[in-house]
């Protein structure tokens, strides 16, 4: 499909019209930010490992049944998906305490959960991202009780999905954020991606950090902790 007009652009991704309005293609760049855009970087490589990755990750999740807008990989950094509006919640899925979980509620990182914390902030850089229940969200008209809860069902199963994917990598699946989106035909889909932009990655036995934590926490090796990545998804 034909590259048209650039629609929009994020903070990671620039999205570009096609000639079908029911499509649109997202370019990946190499731009890192953290703490809502007040720290600004480049990442070498990042846009081609994460298009890559979130685009393995959304095919294993769409054939075990959860439905996502991804069509079709143009090219290292270029994948055609279906036009959604975008949900403007975070959907965080936490598997062990780190980030704002430990430093909200004080308690040390690596703390191992009997049962996945799922939480929802509003996408909203000015207010910070403020965090919110599902009785917040309806309220503001984010979305519905019934969307939350297939938001819900399909957060808990893509979690399932990509820990058991991870550990037979080595890699720990330490929390993630999802985004989900609304067809033109109204069918909830996930979107966004699904990258170590968007998730903590924990080598199962050395716990070294293996994403966007080692940009925001000025840890060094950042290209090195995304190629690594893309090396164990590939095995190469
Ligand atoms: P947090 O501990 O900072 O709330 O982050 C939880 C997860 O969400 C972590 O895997 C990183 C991801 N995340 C994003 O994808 N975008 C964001 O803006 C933030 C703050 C976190
Ligand atoms: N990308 C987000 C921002 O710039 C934050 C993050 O991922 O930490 O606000």
């Amino acid at each position: 499909m034909e590259k048209r007009e650039q629609l929009y652009e994020g903070k990671a991704k620039k999205v570009f019209a096609t000639e079908d309005p029911n499509y649109v293609i997202v370019s990946y760049k190499d731009d890192a930010t953290a703490f809502d855009g007040t720290k600004k970087g480049t990442i070498v490589g990042k846009g081609a490992i994460n298009n890559r990755m979130t685009n393995l990750l959304m095919r294993k999740l769409e054939a075990q049944g959860v439905p996502t807008h991804y069509t079709e990989e143009l090219n290292d950094r270029e994948t055609l998906v279906k036009k959604v509006r975008i949900v403007p919640l975070e959907v965080i899925v936490r598997n062990i305490s780190a980030g704002h979980f430990a430093s909200r509620y004080g308690v040390s990182e690596g703390i191992v959960f009997e049962s996945p914390v799922l939480e929802f902030s509003y996408k909203n850089d000015e207010l910070h991202d403020p965090l919110l229940n599902d009785d917040h969200a309806i309220a503001l008209g984010l979305a519905t009780r019934d969307e939350i809860a297939q938001i819900r069902t399909y957060a808990l199963r893509v979690n399932e999905l990509l820990k058991d994917t991870l550990a037979a990598v080595g890699v720990t699946l330490v929390d993630f954020k999802l985004e989900f989106g609304k067809t033109e035909a109204g069918e909830l889909v996930l979107a966004d991606e699904i990258s170590p932009d968007t998730c903590r990655f924990w080598d199962s036995k050395t716990g070294e950090k293996l994403d966007k934590d080692r940009f925001r926490r000025d840890l060094g090796n950042v290209e090195e902790a995304y190629e690594e990545m893309s090396r164990r998804m590939w095995g190469s």
